[in-house]
């Protein structure tokens, strides 16, 4: 028999066992636990009814992380500990201040995602500990990017969240989780399995690679918000499951030569800090848009890269960049630029028993001008309906060179616009060129219509954000972000 799922929950270590590998936390929380103050709204990952907040050992350390259990399986908890709404309740018997500061301000409106937005304050009071001043709205508004409220609005929620640091704190004991949590890391490798389906969580990079060559048609599963929605919406079978959030080599990331390298099973959240310190200004907003803050918790950009959707937001601008993706297989391991990994609709370049190890991005160098650009139809959590991005470098005469422009949701995949780009490279960037780019656009692609936009506005908007991007970065009288843009913001152009 297989050894049980472990993890620590209301004060204690759980075991968990004769329970399908893709049981959600959210179905053992409510059907096997009967602890159901957390809610299912969607079961996919965009309303964040369920919410809940994940504890992990990191850096010597415990990270506490929003994240949606309607989507997690529940055997990624093994190691970790969970905390829910019922965990507010102080040992007095008195509401957390997270629920007494909703209670103040009349936050919980419709009640049912209420429990979701306690666990997402939770998880900012605790970043909050110790701070001298109240959260600002910008951190509010990351924090609750993941919780939709339909009803009244948000207003009292965010007052909320202002208040709780004021009323009287309560304690919460990181050494004691941390201790339970320690007790409960593994050797060697975690196999679950139950009814013939098997939860592999290998531990090391040859032991992945090696399982990865036994078993080729095993699911591999990272963070789970793309392979969770095919089993809660498809209702797809996984068969065998290969989790690689516990391998190590996955975990890591390191620049050297010109170079930021960023292991496949890095957060979304992690991996965007790591890339906005170097591209702070191109590509800040777009970490901020990706998603929602409890999805970027648990995403990663190797899964974002793997997928390899044709609306994803990373691919886009890590093939301006001229990103390569690090695939491994037993046989050892092989580079490529990302463009070259994308064949066609969800057809990808690479061969049997090889997985995504990393991604290679190259960082800024002189005369650099590198933009991206979202375009959905909300600023959070939404996917785009074109995401562009440019990238040339301009010489000391302003002739551009090496120019990538890459969109997405133009095609079956993500890629680059050659001949725009060619209607560029080697010319002064001002706008006759910019204009023959413009016009060459509508022969780089024959985009589609669809829910999210129709073809000729997907035409019409990549042909302006070609505009926008030279009105930001021509030599002459470059416009700053904020001049063109609704979200930004600076003193000269404040929004009211
Ligand atoms: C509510 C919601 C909002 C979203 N919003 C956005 C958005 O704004 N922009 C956007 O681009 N995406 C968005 N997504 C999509 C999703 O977040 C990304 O595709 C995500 O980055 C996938 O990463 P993951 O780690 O969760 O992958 P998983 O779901 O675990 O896996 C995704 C795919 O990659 C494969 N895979 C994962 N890791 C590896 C590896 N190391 N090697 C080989 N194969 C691997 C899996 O087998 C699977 O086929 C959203 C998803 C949800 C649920
Ligand atoms: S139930 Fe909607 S995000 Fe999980
Ligand atoms: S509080 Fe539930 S919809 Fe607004």
């Amino acid at each position: 028999m297989s050894e049980p799922i472990r993890f620590y929950y209301q004060g204690k270590v759980r075991e968990a066992g004769a329970l399908s590998p893709t049981r959600t936390v959210l179905q053992h929380l409510r059907e096997d636990l009967h602890c159901t103050g957390t809610k299912e709204g969607c079961a996919e990952g965009d309303c964040g009814a369920c919410t809940v907040v994940i504890g992990t050992l990191k850096d010597g350390g415990l990270e506490l992380k929003s994240v949606n259990s309607c989507i997690q399986f529940l055997p990624t908890l093994d190691g970790k500990a969970l905390f829910t709404v019922e965990d507010l309740k102080q040992d007095n018997g008195r509401l957390h201040p997270v629920q007494q500061a909703l209670v103040e301000y009349h936050g919980s409106q419709c009640g049912f995602c209420t429990p979701g937005f306690a666990m997402s304050l939770w998880s900012l009071y605790l970043k909050q500990e110790g701070a001298a001043q109240p959260p600002c709205r910008k951190q509010i508004d990351e924090t609750l990017s993941g919780n939709l409220c339909r009803c009244t609005g948000y207003r009292p929620i965010i007052d909320a969240a202002q208040r709780m640091g004021e009323l009287p704190h309560a304690a919460f004991d990181r050494a004691a989780v941390q201790a339970a949590l320690e007790s409960l890391q593994r050797e060697r490798m975690f196999s679950y399995t139950h009814d013939s389906q098997t939860f592999h969580a290998p531990r090391t990079l040859d032991e992945l690679a090696a399982l990865r060559a036994a078993k080729p048609a095993a699911t591999i599963l990272s963070g789970s918000t793309d392979v969770g929605l095919w089993v809660t919406k498809q209702m797809r079978d996984l068969g065998d499951v290969i989790y690689v959030r516990q391998v190590p080599e996955l975990l890591r990331m390191r620049t050297y030569g010109g170079i930021l390298e960023i292991g496949a099973a890095v957060s979304l959240d992690d991996a965007y800090r790591a890339i906005c310190e170097h591209y702070p200004q191109e590509l800040t907003e777009l970490w901020q848009r990706f998603a929602s803050q409890p999805i970027r918790n648990t995403g990663t950009l190797g899964g974002s890269v793997a997928n390899g959707s044709p609306i994803g937001d990373s691919a886009p601008w890590m093939i301006a960049l001229g990103a390569r993706i690090v695939l491994r297989s037993a046989e050892g391991q092989r580079t490529m630029p990302l463009q070259d990994f994308y064949l066609d609709y969800m057809k990808k370049n690479w061969q049997p028993g090889e997985f995504v190890e990393a991604v290679r991005i190259p960082l800024p160098h002189t005369g650099l001008q590198f933009r991206t650009y979202k375009l959905a139809k909300r600023y959070d959590q939404d996917i785009s309906a074109v995401c562009a991005a440019f990238a040339m470098t301009l010489d000391k005469a302003g002739v551009a060179r090496n120019v990538h422009i890459a969109f997405g949701g133009m095609a079956a995949t993500s890629r680059r616009a050659p001949l725009a780009e060619a209607a560029l490279e080697g010319q002064p960037w001002n706008e006759a060129a910019l204009n023959a780019a413009m016009a060459a656009l509508a022969q780089d692609y024959t985009p589609l219509s669809d829910m999210r936009a129709s073809a000729l506005y997907r035409m019409r908007t990549a042909q302006n954000l070609l505009r926008r991007f030279w009105l930001e970065t021509r030599p002459e009288q470059p416009l700053p972000a904020a001049a063109i843009n609704a979200f930004a913001y600076s003193d000269n152009y404040a929004l009211a």
